[in-house]
């Protein structure tokens, strides 16, 4: 039974190709037992492996920081929409890459 996944979707950050983790999501029982820490660090580890340099999300500021997601406007980042302040995080696979900075395209199902 599949309780929980992390999908990292192919974005851009301007031109760049990066990675967005979504969709992401527990079932709503089997939340806050460590199963969203499992999916997303095994899919991060499986981006890093294949080389990918770049992951964005967008979710709860109080929750990303701990896979070392960062705010992305520091870096630049940034939507075409409105979200809450600290939403948009990054985080660089390569700790000595910056990550590049630009609007995020999301592939076209997320309509952002
Ligand atoms: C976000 C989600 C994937 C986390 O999965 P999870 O299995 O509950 O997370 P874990 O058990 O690995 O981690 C639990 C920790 O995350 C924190 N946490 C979980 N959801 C959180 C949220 N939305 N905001 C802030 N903190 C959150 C818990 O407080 C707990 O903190 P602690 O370790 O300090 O006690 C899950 O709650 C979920 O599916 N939520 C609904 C869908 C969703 O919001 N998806 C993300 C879209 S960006």
């Amino acid at each position: 039974m599949v309780i929980g996944y992390a999908l990292l979707t192919r974005c851009h950050i301007g031109q760049e190709p990066a990675l967005c983790l979504a969709p992401c999501a527990v079932v709503p029982e089997y939340q806050r037992s460590g199963a969203g820490t499992a999916v997303i660090r095994g899919a991060l580890e499986a981006a890093r492996a294949q080389g990918e340099d770049t992951v964005v999300v967008l979710g709860h500021p109080d929750y990303y920081p701990r896979f070392g997601f960062e705010s992305a406007s520091v870096y630049g980042i940034r939507l075409s929409i409105e979200v809450p302040e600290g939403a948009l995080m990054v985080l660089s696979l390569d700790p000595g890459r910056v990550p590049p900075d630009g609007t995020v395209h999301y592939a076209q199902p997320f309509g952002i």
